[in-house]
């Protein structure tokens, strides 16, 4: 089949989390399964057009302000042969952010970026007389792909179809009904394509709408969204839509997160040989300046500091969970994190207030290898969680997880039993400091008075297999799929 994804990141080009992660291993797997599949994406300015080749010619872009004039400049996505073109635009993608950046954290002109980006799919495919079955978006960056193809461009692509992945329900790109003419579609279309959302633009929602198939990252999240409480205020559509949608779960990078090869941490290991992660747990000690103790179970942390993923009752001053963790148990913590303002700051301030705690600020791979192969324990309390990688990287590492029973945490990780001693890692349902506080002692309980379960959990996770090639053959179904119900 013939694929192109539309998205707003791809690893390693733009990355603001997980997202940009999956779409690229997704892309490379199938590419591997024999498929022809390629991405279309921003040129920010973060990614260098000297060692890219240039499409010729420009590429015009019909929008609501008359013709775009744009450039495609071309290069592979490393480790395959999936092509990648990055979309030239000055006045569009000519700066630093993704979404937006310090002073600005989301672009008043984000609607019309992320237009002109979804709405280039159809120019760069005719540029290229190449004829995708699928046109891929993802999030609400590119959630105006199936409504553009089914509504502005069906007559140049009469055989292809749309699928959309939701990868955070959370984000929907909400704008005021002012901002509908920049979308360059007709005024019937806002209610007839599902624009409409409390008098307000709703770019995600519309996608949902348009697209012939809906996918996201867990099945866990499939069934979630269409609840209430999880809903995001789209459950009613998703519920209309339940037939079309399917959760399937994101693999990781295995090759990028393989304790036994990975270059960016000191000493390597597998399950067979653990005596590397005690050398990486020293590594991760020393670099964060706690004291060099193997016998302290150490818990980390690597995260966007939002509140999806539980940031309030970690660290909430005054309420959070860790401080009381810090001062009433023998453990060490560790974090790596960028984010929310308040946080970051609290993290700074804990880490001056308590010996066992240690925070850095800001986005680092190589500490994020780090801590997933020198810490014991991994923390992901997430309020909701998509699909979740940390999880999946963590049980590679043998760092068993602390997550709240939600979305993807609670397809990947198995709870421990103290009976059997099965399980990968440690859960609980409730979002409260209490409960957090109450599964890490548990946790912490279990490394000192069962040591034996912990080594046998740790074995376990590192068995699990996580790798991208079912996904892709499932996406590779749900592409057939999408093809039967073209336009329906
Ligand atoms: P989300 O996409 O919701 O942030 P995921 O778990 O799917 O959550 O993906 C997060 C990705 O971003 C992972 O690859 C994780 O390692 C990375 N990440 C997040 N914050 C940081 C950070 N501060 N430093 C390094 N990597 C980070
Ligand atoms: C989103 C979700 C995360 C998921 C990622 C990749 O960022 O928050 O759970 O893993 O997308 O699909």
């Amino acid at each position: 089949m013939k694929i192109l994804m539309v998205t707003s990141e791809a690893a390693p080009f733009a990355k603001a989390g997980g997202l940009a992660d999956a779409v690229s291993a997704l892309a490379r797997a199938l590419s591997r399964a024999g498929h022809d599949v390629r991405i279309l994406m921003p040129r920010y300015y973060g990614i260098d057009r000297v060692s890219l080749a240039r499409l010729e010619g420009p590429l015009a872009v019909p929008t609501a302000w008359g013709e775009a004039w744009t450039a495609v400049y071309t290069s592979a996505l490393p480790a395959s042969c999936v092509p990648v073109y990055f979309l030239d635009h000055e006045a569009s993608f000519g700066r630093d952010g993704i979404y937006g950046d310090k002073t600005e954290p989301d672009y008043a002109d984000n609607p019309r970026r992320f237009a002109l980006l979804s709405r280039s799919a159809f120019a760069l495919c005719r540029k290229l007389a190449w004829q995708p079955d699928i046109f891929h978006a993802h999030d609400w960056p590119s959630a105006l792909v199936p409504v553009y193809l089914r509504h502005l461009e069906r007559g140049g692509f009469p055989l292809s179809a749309s699928v959309l992945s939701i990868h955070n329900l959370g984000y929907q790109g909400v704008y005021g009904k002012d901002r509908y003419p920049e979308l360059g579609l007709p005024w019937e279309l806002f209610h007839g394509a599902g624009f409409e959302y409390y008098e307000r633009v709703n770019l995600l929602k519309a996608g949902i709408a348009q697209a012939d198939a809906l996918a996201t990252v867990s099945p866990s999240y499939a069934r979630e969204i269409q609840t209430p409480e999880l809903g995001a205020g789209l459950d009613g559509l998703l519920r209309h839509r339940s037939a079309d949608l399917v959760g399937i779960l994101n693999g990781v990078d295995v090759e990028d997160w393989d304790p036994a090869t990975d270059r960016l941490i000191p000493a390597h290991y597998d399950a067979s040989d653990l005596s590397g992660k005690a050398a990486c747990k020293r590594a991760l000690q020393r670099a964060f300046g706690l004291a060099e103790d193997d016998r302290l179970p150490v818990f980390g942390m690597v995260s966007r500091l939002a509140d999806q993923k539980g940031i309030a009752e970690l660290f909430g001053p005054g309420y959070g969970a860790v401080p009381a963790v810090c001062a009433d148990m023998a453990v060490q913590v560790v974090v790596q994190g960028a984010g929310e303002k308040w946080c970051e700051a609290e993290l700074v301030s804990l880490s001056a207030r308590y010996p066992n705690f240690r925070a850095r600020i800001g986005y680092n791979e190589a500490t994020a290898h780090l801590i997933e192969a020198g810490a014991d324990f991994f923390l992901m309390p997430s309020r909701y969680e998509p699909c979740g990688l940390n999880q999946m990287y963590s049980l590679r590492y043998g760092t068993l997880p602390i997550v709240r029973r939600t979305g993807g945490l609670a397809d990947t990780v198995e709870n421990y039993d103290e009976r059997t001693s099965s399980g990968t890692g440690f859960m609980f349902d409730d979002l409260t400091p209490r409960s957090i506080y109450d599964t890490v002692g548990w946790a912490t309980w279990a490394w000192y008075n069962r040591p034996a379960h912990i080594l046998e959990m740790r074995r376990r996770a590192m068995a699990r297999d996580f790798s991208w090639e079912r996904p892709a053959a499932e996406y590779a179904k749900l592409y057939a799929r999408a093809l039967t119900r073209r336009g329906a």
